[in-house]
This record gives C-alpha cells, sequence and structure tokens, in this order.
C-alpha cells in the first residue's frame, strides 16, 4: 500500500500518479496495490480519483491512446482518508482505514509512506505514525520516502535526520532524489565501472577538468514562494548536481549493492574541499539572478518581479562553483559546475575534458582539436558523446575533431523509465541504492553551508544580473577562463 501524505497537492498528480499508471501499464505494481491519499481537504474516494485519476490534465498528457476501461480500473486503486485540521493530529483514524484497506485488499501489511508535505511536516508526521503504532514492522515492512528539500543547512539537516531517525529506522526512511532515478545518472556508474576504455583514464593523470551544466529556460513558474527562500543552491547544487558529482569522484565500490555503493558515495562527498577562505569563496563561488528580457518577442519577467519573490531578494538564480576534490584520484583537478534557470534552452550535461598528450607531434593540429571530450548527456537528447581528433585527408597532417555520438533513443526496444517510476519501483522492493543515506545528505550540506554563509554574510559579495534567455553572467566567463570557456550545449 502506498500512503501519500499531501495528496491532493501537485506532485501526486503531476508526478506520482503518471509513474504509477506506467507501473500499472507494464504490470510492475504488485497484484495487490492500493495508493491512500490523505492530506488536511475534505474529499471522498471519488473526489480523489477524479483529482489525479480521471480528470487530471497530467494524466490525460501520458494516456493520449489509452483505453477507458484501463484507467477506470487503475483508478480504482485509490483511496482518501482526511486527516483534521492539521497534520498533528492522532491519526487513529488512519490506522483504521489502511487497517480496512489491508484485510480488504490483502496488501499483508506492507506499507510505503510518501511525504509530499512542506518539509517542516515531515517530522511530525513521522512521529504520528510511530505513535499510532504505524511503523512497526512485525506485520510487514514499512518504510518512509520523504521528497526533498532535506534541510535547509548542515544543521536542519542533522536535526531532520535525527527527528526522523526516531521513529523510523535508517533502513526504513528513503530520501528522494529525482536525479538519481534518470537513467543517464545511473549510467554514470556504468561508464565508469563497466568499460577498460574509460576506467584507466578516470583520473588526475589524465583528466585536466570536469564541467558540469545544468540549464533550465523555464523561470520560477509558481513557485516563487518556495525559491525565494531556497535558491540555486539549496533546490539543485546541494542535492541533484552534488549527486551527480559523487557518482563521477567515486571509487569502486565492491559491488552493486546499495550500501556499497552509498559507502563510496559518502567518502567522495566528504573528500570535496570545503572553501573556507573569503578569498577562494569570493573567487570561486559566482550568483547571478536573471533579469526581464525579450525572448523571441515574448517580454519575460526579472526574478525580482515574479510573484511571491521579495523585490529586494537577494536569492540567486544562477550559482557556478569551482572546487577541488582532496583525495589521491583527483587532487588539484577542478570541477566546474553550474546551474541556472531562465538560460536558453533546458540541457544538463556532464562534460569530462581530457588532458592533451604529453608531446605534440602534429604541430599543426589547432588549438581547438587537443582537448578529448567524454560529453554525458543527462537530459535531453539523452546519451554519450566523444570528440576526439582525426586527420583531415590530404597533405601533411591536420587534425580535426570528430563525433562519436550515441543516443539512448536509438536503443527503441528498450523502455526507459522516467525517474519517478524507478524510484518508487526499487522503494517497493526495498532497494534504497538510489536513495540518498542520513550521512550523503549531511556531507552534501557540509560543503554547500559555507558557501550559503558566505553569500549572506560575508564582505565584497556581488550578485550579478544576467538578462532572461542567456548563459548567465559575463563574470562566469573568468570562473573558468584558466581552461578556455564553459561549453554552451547547442551553441
Ligand atoms: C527540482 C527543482 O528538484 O528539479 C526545480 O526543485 C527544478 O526547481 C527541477 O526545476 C528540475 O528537474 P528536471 O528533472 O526537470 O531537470
Amino acid at each position: 500500500m502506498l500512503v501519500i501524505f499531501g495528496a491532493s497537492g501537485d506532485l501526486t498528480a503531476r508526478k506520482l500518479v503518471p509513474a504509477l499508471y506506467s507501473l500499472y501499464v507494464e504490470g510492475q505494481l504488485p497484484e495487490h496495490f492500493v495508493v491512500l491519499g490523505t492530506s488536511r481537504s475534505d474529499m471522498t474516494d471519488a473526489d480523489f480519483r477524479n483529482q489525479v485519476v480521471i480528470e487530471s490534465d497530467y494524466l490525460k498528457e501520458k494516456l493520449k491512446n489509452s483505453d477507458e476501461a484501463k484507467t477506470k480500473k487503475f483508478a480504482e486503486m485509490f483511496f482518501y482518508q482526511d486527516l483534521g485540521e492539521s497534520y498533528d493530529v492522532d491519526y487513529s483514524p488512519l490506522r483504521k482505514r489502511v487497517g480496512q484497506l489491508n484485510d480488504e485488499k490483502r496488501t499483508q501489511g506492507n506499507i510505503m509512506y510518501y511525504l509530499s508535505t512542506p518539509p517542516r511536516l515531515y517530522e511530525t508526521i513521522a512521529k504520528n505514525l510511530a505513535e499510532a503504532g504505524l511503523s512497526t514492522q512485525n506485520n510487514g515492512w514499512k518504510r518512509l520516502i520523504v521528497e526533498k528539500p532535506f534541510g535547509y543547512s548542515l544543521e536542519t539537516a542533522k536535526a531532520l535526520n535525527q527527528g526522523l531517525q526516531e521513529h523510523f529506522k535508517e533502513s526504513q526512511i528513503y530520501r528522494i532524489d529525482h536525479y538519481l532515478g534518470k537513467e543517464t545518472v545511473q549510467n554514470l556508474l556504468v561508464t565508469r565501472f563497466s568499460n577498460s576504455i574509460f576506467e584507466p583514464l578516470w583520473n588526475r593523470n589524465y583528466i585536466k577538468h570536469i564541467e558540469i551544466t545544468n540549464a533550465e529556460s523555464v523561470g520560477v513558474e509558481k513557485r516563487g514562494g518556495y525559491y525565494d527562500k531556497s535558491g540555486a543552491l539549496r533546490d539543485m547544487f546541494q542535492n541533484h548536481l552534488l549527486q551527480i558529482v559523487s557518482l563521477i569522484v567515486m571509487e569502486p565500490p565492491i559491488g552493486d549493492k546499495a550500501e556499497e555503493i552509498r559507502d563510496e558515495k559518502v567518502k567522495a562527498l566528504k573528500s570535496l574541499r570545503v572553501m573556507r577562505d573569503e578569498k577562494i569563496l569570493h573567487d570561486h563561488t559566482i550568483r547571478a539572478q536573471y533579469m526581464a528580457s525579450n525572448i523571441q518577442g515574448k517580454k519575460v519577467k526579472g526574478y525580482r518581479e515574479e510573484e511571491g519573490v521579495d523585490p529586494e531578494s537577494t536569492t540567486e538564480t544562477y550559482a557556478a562553483i569551482k572546487f577541488y576534490v582532496d583525495n589521491w584520484r583527483w587532487k588539484d583537478i577542478p570541477f566546474y559546475v553550474r546551474t541556472a534557470k531562465r538560460m536558453p534552452t533546458k540541457v544538463t550535461e556532464v562534460v569530462i575534458h581530457f588532458k592533451t598528450p604529453h608531446h605534440q607531434i602534429f604541430k599543426d593540429s589547432g588549438i581547438h582539436n587537443k582537448d578529448n571530450k567524454l560529453i554525458i548527456r543527462i537530459q535531453p537528447d539523452e546519451g554519450i558523446l566523444i570528440k576526439f581528433g582525426v586527420k583531415v585527408p590530404g597533405q601533411g597532417f591536420k587534425v580535426e575533431r570528430a563525433n562519436l555520438d550515441f543516443y539512448y533513443s536509438s536503443l527503441m526496444e528498450t523502455h526507459v523509465m522516467e525517474a519517478y517510476e524507478r524510484l518508487l519501483l526499487d522503494a517497493m522492493q526495498g532497494d534504497a541504492t538510489l536513495y540518498a543515506r542520513a550521512d550523503e545528505v549531511e556531507a552534501a550540506w557540509e560543503f554547500v553551508d559555507p558557501i550559503l554563509d558566505y553569500w549572506q554574510h560575508g564582505k565584497d559579495v556581488r550578485m550579478y544580473g544576467y538578462p532572461s534567455g542567456t548563459w548567465g553572467p559575463k563574470n562566469s566567463d573568468d570562473l573558468i577562463e584558466g581552461e578556455g570557456y564553459w561549453r554552451n550545449p547547442g551553441e
């Protein structure tokens, strides 16, 4: 059984239900499966089914050619129980309903609680579940899935971990990071550890620097209120991007079990060099906000004019960070990571820049041809691109850059699961590999906290602006100048 807290919210209809529908169609849901929505709203089972299934635009989008009977049958799995005026109430009525459904639908006491509420409620819900006897595992497993943001700082993340662990064991807690559910993010491990053409090169001896770009063309949309308290560093970098970094940086795990992989990721995150010196923080971090602009004839608001955003806000919508990793493999190799809203396009990619051969034989090869690149396209056009030198036909040894390009879409017969599909399925099967462990989240905050602190209290901290629809402030070029320039995908 899946019990969703905050079930009347957007995430349920937008992400969870479409993911469940795909799993249902593919026959991946357990035979006896029930979704029980709960929140403060007063709704009947029928209202809930209508809202998240029958009349949901998100699902309609997905169901272009589906048959009605199937959707109706799917909707019958959904039930609703309201909590009352707050989340901090006695959960006995919920327990009663869970018990009834469990008996009727024979779900064997296995329950996954999905917290899709504001994070300040996580601990309250965990406590009330435990007090109602809904966390004990003597009759079926109980798991707790929590959405991001997981904490607001190192201190709050630690407090939240402790709070949850008072009521649920760590092995019952699944901290979701939807980037880990993306096929291409998981493929980072396979690219590295199943290919002897890459694995031996994956270190400071052959790699010059690493660049990660996460760009979105949208602005903050309707989430100004949330975003203004968060910013790019908390919203994207602390979680999604540092997860990607950890997969690039980590040492080979002993095997593919959850704890084996997570142990190595934690070690990787702990080896990021924490920036404490103001001069380094000043030189290696850049923040900016998008400004009003005209994109293809359409007027676009600046960040400070967005609904829910303070007109004098100092929250960043762009963050670029240069950092180092203090371990044997990566010593002195710079990492450049940037993330932003309102850029020219939506794209996430990792670029591994290799060192040039130590002795240049082909003198007229031209500077651009020297740097081999491995480009891992996380999204869109998921795939891998290798840039390497080839001889230009004709006299002499002129070298040009050629591409070896792989697209996931060429694997036609494979259904590429959406992140939420994969993550829900894993949690149901008790596989926590793609979920973040408490110490992982804390290690990521440990690195991010001093940057946030510097941006808030440091001397001479700048907030740059960039016109919406561009690749960020001019000054971000200075950050990467020593290596050349940022690779702006699609340019
Ligand atoms: C979310 C952030 O976690 O990830 C959003 O809160 C962001 O601000 C989103 O838009 C991006 O996810 P994706 O999968 O579209 O890259």
